[in-house]
């Protein structure tokens, strides 16, 4: 690791010396606290970098070069390395000014040049900035890779979880890990905000098709994509730090309201919502980001039973806890300031690094208030530490800080589409077939219509190039339409149009890819329940007046309510949101596979009808597990 190597030379501190150095820069940090020119005598070091310390020994056991760091970190040092900021956020000088030890990219914060290349470039101006710190302690770079590495233009869009929960296929899914991670290292990356084990509850809920399904089992059994993300343990060619979101009970709050509460006793929360996360602790993730939402009227952020007692404690999780996006902010009810007391009762609940994406210099200065006016105890300020730079070491970015080059061409390969594509195929969710499917390849007149046809945006939904996703050529990919001209043609003819003007008696079959267009979190909240829109309604009444079959396809990231429309159409596939490879909704529906998938969630009768989960007393349009084949 050269960059480490042009150290300057200097010789190990006596420890007698570091002691009386030590004390001083204690006396240093009250001072700042009162207020002098703070930025200026911070730093009064505990020894200059020292090439042959223990901690870059890379031969020693990580806990020992962790103690060895955290003996010689300052309290800004520390701080720093609590602190991520979002990458629109700092200016050059900033990494090394502050020694921050994260940064992120939220949903659409992109390099300019959003690019593989571009990505690398970036990672490495901020990494150089790192390594410029006294200690040279490499920053972690994090992003939502929660489908694919989402935010890079060219990169494979797998099916939301949703989709993977149908599939019931650990091993496929641990697979995607892997295809996942290999895209993101190719980009300079160390850690992916997944996966979501968020066990969604009520498809109102926005963030619904974040979640493997409606049973804590699917989840539990989909944390294989730890393994993917991770490797065995982390630290190989194409590993990163996988981040299970968000602890915990996000998908069961009431009425399926985003960042709401989950007014359920402890022992549903225990059953239903905890159980991914503890299968997550056993397959060793490294990270676990804390949800907005509250438990009984108390925001999960200052939960110190949940994180401290129950994950730390009860669950042996040796990770660090990560913050949701300011949302520390939220803890006194008003979205203001980092007070005083948000910060102190976030860091002792047992949060270790905290996202601050913009006012992450106030959180510093509140911190180090906080700490100095013994609010935060400073075992909790070390233990946060060791715990960040336990990962740090554990993936080897002493060792390898900068991006490896060499795999541009990963991102997006043919070989990963591949993998995406056979993930659609087990994904699709045969629902009805009045024995129209699956259509004859090659032969015959098929009509095409429906706004998410021939629309790469709204078959990859929300977190696509940007944070809620849009309708449109976003990025590179199949469309559904593609998928079902190469099922069908040469031999026969596919007639495209999106409204379903056009159709006529002659056609064999109409398809009818309808459904959700894109959105994200809190945006997708649909308090009075998922229907149909008025131009889906309208497609499907023009294609039904011309006496053809129907067969729709639903692209929606949660059960649609379809109970009127279901007499009146021969063929409904729920195909969720299948990302970039559409072809493989036209492998099922063309029968070159039989569709396999199920049920993750209990499909709801009436809008009106959620929450409905397996095992209460409601009756479902179809049951939870449920799904034909042929
Ligand atoms: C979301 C997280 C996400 C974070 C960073 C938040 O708003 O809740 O899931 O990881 O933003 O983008
Ligand atoms: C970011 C997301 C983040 C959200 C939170 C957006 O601007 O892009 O990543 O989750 O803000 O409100």
């Amino acid at each position: 690791m050269t960059t480490i190597e042009t150290a300057t030379p200097a010789a190990a501190p006596k420890p007698s010396r570091r002691r009386g150095r030590l004390i001083a820069a204690g006396l240093v940090i009250l001072l700042a606290a009162a207020g002098t020119a703070y930025w200026l005598t911070r730093d009064t070091d505990t020894g200059a970098y020292d090439p042959d310390a223990p901690y870059l020994d890379a031969s020693r056991p990580v806990a020992e070069r962790v103690d060895d760091l955290l003996g010689r970190m300052t309290l800004d040092e520390k701080i720093g390395q609590m602190t991520q900021a979002e990458r629109r956020e700092v200016t050059g000088g900033d990494v090394t000014a502050y020694a921050l030890g994260s940064l992120l990219s939220g949903g659409g914060s992109v390099p300019s040049d959003n690019t593989p290349q571009g990505w690398a470039d970036m990672y490495d101006g901020f990494q150089t900035e790192a390594l410029a710190t006294r200690l040279r302690i490499p920053m972690i770079y994090g992003v939502d890779a929660v489908h694919g590495h989402n935010n890079v233009h060219g990169a494979t869009i797998f099916p939301h979880n949703i989709g993977l929960g149908a599939t019931r296929d650990p091993q496929l899914v641990r697979r995607i890990g892997e295809a996942v991670a290999t895209e993101v290292t190719a980009t300079g990356l160390d850690w992916d905000f997944a996966p979501c084990l968020c066990v969604a509850r009520d498809a109102r809920w926005g963030r619904t098709y974040e979640s493997f399904g409606e049973d804590p089992e699917i989840a539990s059994s989909m944390t294989t994509i730890v393994t993917g993300l991770q490797g065995e343990k982390l630290g190989g060619p194409n590993s990163v730090l996988a981040t299970a979101k968000h602890y915990v009970g996000d998908g069961g709050t009431v009425d399926g309201k985003d960042q709401g509460d989950a007014r359920i006793p402890e022992e549903e929360l225990r059953k239903i919502h905890l159980p991914p996360f503890q299968a997550a602790v056993k397959a060793g993730v490294g990270s676990v980001m804390v949800s907005f939402s509250s438990f009984n009227g108390e925001k999960l952020h200052g939960h110190r039973y949940l994180i401290t007692e129950v994950l730390k404690g009860e669950l042996g999780f040796t990770g660090f806890v990560v913050s949701d996006w300011n949302a520390i902010d939220q803890l006194d009810g008003v979205r203001d300031a980092f007070t005083p007391a948000e910060v102190s009762t976030a860091i002792n609940a047992g949060i270790d690094m905290v996202m601050v994406p913009e006012r992450w210099r106030e959180f510093i200065a509140v911190l180090r208030d906080e700490v100095n006016a013994g609010n935060v105890p400073m075992e909790r300020i070390d233990d946060a530490n060791r715990r960040i730079l336990a990962k740090k070491f554990e993936l080897g970015m002493f060792e390898h800080p900068m991006a490896d080059r060499a795999q541009f061409d990963k991102v997006g390969s043919a070989a990963h589409r591949e993998l995406a594509r056979q993930a659609v195929r087990q994904s699709q969710v045969l629902l009805k077939n009045s024995g129209v499917l699956p259509l004859k390849p090659k032969t015959g007149k098929v009509f095409v219509a429906g706004r998410s046809a021939d629309d790469i945006g709204n078959q990859s939904g929300g977190w696509t190039l940007t944070w809620q996703g849009s309708s449109g050529p976003i990025t590179d990919g199949t469309t559904i339409l593609q998928g079902v001209k190469e099922a069908v043609e040469p031999g026969g003819t596919v007639t495209y149009s999106a409204d379903g003007t056009g159709v006529d008696k002659s056609y064999d079959v109409a398809i009818a890819v309808i459904g959700e267009t894109p959105y994200a979190e809190y945006e997708g909240d649909r308090p009075d329940g998922v229907k149909l829109d008025k131009v889906d309604l309208d497609t499907l009444a023009t294609l039904r007046k011309a006496g053809v079959p129907v067969v729709v396809v639903l692209v929606s990231g949660r059960p649609v309510d379809v109970s009127a429309q279901l007499p009146q159409v021969q063929g409904l596939v729920a195909a969720w949101l299948p990302g970039t490879e559409g072809a493989g909704v036209a492998d099922v529906l063309f029968g070159a596979y039989a569709p396999t998938g199920k049920l993750p969630m209990s499909w709801p009768a009436t809008a009106a009808q959620e929450p409905v989960n397996t095992g209460d007393e409601k009756t479902p349009l179809f049951p939870y597990g449920f799904g034909l084949t042929y």
